[in-house]
């Protein structure tokens, strides 16, 4: 206790694993700790220094796991808190620090607290929860008109108590009463619990909903969603995240990761400015052009907004650190949304040179670091709450054609498609599983494979190890300036990072095309050379020339 904060996230890469898809060790179709435990040497081998868990807590698993049920303890297809602390502990000792899923807007309706507060109005923890009467001549009217992230109102209706609860995300996950100081002081309570079993952090789930405007008053119509401007930053939120972290966060070398649905770069300073002791760092989705729940709709990629939004983070003031990240579980695998397939390997690469090298903290999400792609779900397969409502959905009110509509749809934005099975081998189950996964598994996994890849030179795997060595410790892409290059262009995305007379000029082709370019005025006559690049022909120096289809390269400019 009563550390000082190091910030070591400032020079980390950290891993993301999705338990119940990364290696399953007891042969029941279905992830868990154990299998973690067999894959830290391969943790190690990649290179990166930390690790984000999606939840592992005992769960009903309505929303796999983002619905808590008892948040001291690990749920039962996963393993044990004996696992867990091995688990800690081996990472540990490779030098791996590890950041946990903390879900403290909601819990599972199978919490005890909520089985206690829906029991009867005047329980202990019925005001751990938002409960309120129902509208109309027989209050069978929901309270607001607020909706749902995974469709449908917000309110269910309780029969016990004959009022309605609020739930921003499925009716298993009711929203807790941060209102409520007791609750408050579970949270604190949880992160301290887990803090002292060793874990260096916490990734907090749509933290960004905590404080809901009192009087709950109707949101405006929205195509999507109804509501976020009563509760996204909400008027007490900055007063509880304060209390968790000073209480909390703060009292251990910690980093804390928010999930910022509905946050743009604009919340940027009051959200993770060092000074307020709130959060470290968050992740927002401007660049992905949704927030997760958008999961039907497809969206056409622009070069010019990635661009944008990237580098207004890394213009930022130093006390506002960047997160770099383009996949995780809430997303469908990024190299079919930004490139063709058939340069599947030239994609990968260009999108981590073309991230990887601005200011942040970096994110790989299972599976990316061998170039896992989408592939078209039947129905059938699909596992997640959003995909099966929304497909059931159109099903129902539209027919076939609105059962073929939403099914075009999922097949380029569902959630499952960033979930199935990671790729271990070639052989059966792609060695993730001895049996049926509880989920598909992309059928190219003979192809794309974690053991070919690590055979292969040139492979995304032996690409991403090589990037990551090269970061960690690299004083200018930790601290150095950031410019952007070719602003202009639609094709290209350019900027250069600098330290005293030191200079790193990075440039990716974002196109399928060969892309002409003009080297800027500043550079000419100074010395470079190629550091890294995604093809073999790549020019050894920086001089005007043409890149090829997703050709990204980096060099070192002196003076
Ligand atoms: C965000 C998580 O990333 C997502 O998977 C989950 O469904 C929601 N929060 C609700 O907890």
């Amino acid at each position: 206790m009563g550390q000082v904060k190091t910030r070591w996230y400032k020079d980390a890469v950290v891993y993301q694993i999705y338990p119940r898809s990364f290696c399953d060790s007891n042969g029941d179709g279905i992830g868990d700790l154990r299998g973690i435990i067999s894959k830290l040497d391969y943790l190690k081998e990649l290179g990166v220094t930390a690790v984000w868990l999606s939840p592992i807590y005992k769960s009903p698993n309505d929303d796999n796991g983002y619905d808590i049920s008892d948040y001291r303890d690990i749920m039962d297809e996963f393993g044990t808190l004996e696992d867990f602390k091995e688990l800690v502990k081996g990472l540990h000792d490779r030098g791996i620090k590890l950041v946990m899923d903390l879900v403290a807007n909601h819990t599972s309706d199978e919490h005890e607290w909520f089985k206690q507060s829906r029991s009867s109005k005047d329980n202990p923890y019925r005001d751990y929860y938002i409960w309120r009467k129902g509208k109309g001549k027989n209050g069978k009217k929901p309270p607001n008109n607020w909706t749902s992230r995974f469709t449908g109102s917000a309110w269910e209706y309780d029969e016990t108590t004959g009022e309605y609860y609020l739930h921003l995300f499925s009716k298993k996950q009711p929203d807790l009463n941060w209102d409520n100081p007791k609750v408050r002081k579970e949270i604190i309570d949880i992160c301290n619990y887990w803090f002292e079993m060793g874990v260096d952090g916490f990734r907090c789930d749509v933290i960004t909903f905590i404080s809901k405007e009192p009087g709950l008053p109707d949101g405006k119509w929205n195509p999507v969603v109804v509501g976020d401007e009563h509760f996204v930053i909400g008027p007490r939120y900055h007063e509880y995240i304060h209390e968790v972290c000073t209480e909390s966060w703060n009292k251990y070398d910690s980093m804390t990761v928010g999930e910022g649905q509905g946050i743009t770069i604009h919340n940027a300073e009051e959200i993770v400015g060092e000074e307020r002791e709130e959060l470290d760092t968050i992740f927002t989705f401007e660049h992905q052009d949704a927030d997760f729940y958008m999961h039907a709709i497809p969206r056409k990629f622009s070069l010019k907004k990635w661009k944008s939004v990237f580098s207004s983070w890394q213009k930022l003031p130093q006390n506002c650190w960047p997160t770099l990240f383009y996949e995780n579980h809430d997303q469908p695998r990024a190299i079919p949304r930004y490139g063709k397939m058939e340069y599947r390997n030239e994609v990968a690469k260009m999108l981590a040179i073309s991230i990887y090298f601005q200011k942040g903290t970096p994110y790989l999400y299972q599976g990316q670091e061998i170039g896992m792609t989408n592939f078209k779900l039947d129905p059938k397969d699909y596992k997640d709450i959003i995909s099966t409502r929304v497909y059931n959905s159109a099903k129902k009110f539209f027919g076939p054609l609105g059962a073929a509509i939403a099914k075009w749809g999922l097949n380029k934005r569902a959630r499952d498609l960033g979930r199935t099975p990671m790729q271990w081998t070639a052989g059966e189950y792609a060695g993730f599983s001895t049996v049926e996964p509880w989920m598909t598994i992309n059928p190219n996994y003979k192809m794309i494979n974690v053991e070919d890849s690590k055979k292969d030179e040139n492979s995304v795997f032996n690409f991403y190890k090589k990037l990551i060595k090269f970061r960690l410790g690299n004083k200018i892409i930790i601290e150095g300036s950031y410019k952007d290059l070719m602003e202009k262009s639609s094709k290209i995305f350019a900027y250069e990072r600098a330290l005293g007379d030191e200079r790193y000029v990075v440039i990716s082709n974002y196109t399928d095309k060969v892309v002409k370019y003009k080297v800027p005025e500043e550079y000419k006559g100074k010395e470079s050379k190629l550091i890294m690049s995604n093809y073999s022909s790549s020019s050894d120096t920086l001089k005007d020339g043409k890149l090829l289809p997703y050709e990204a390269v980096v060099y070192y400019v002196k003076g």
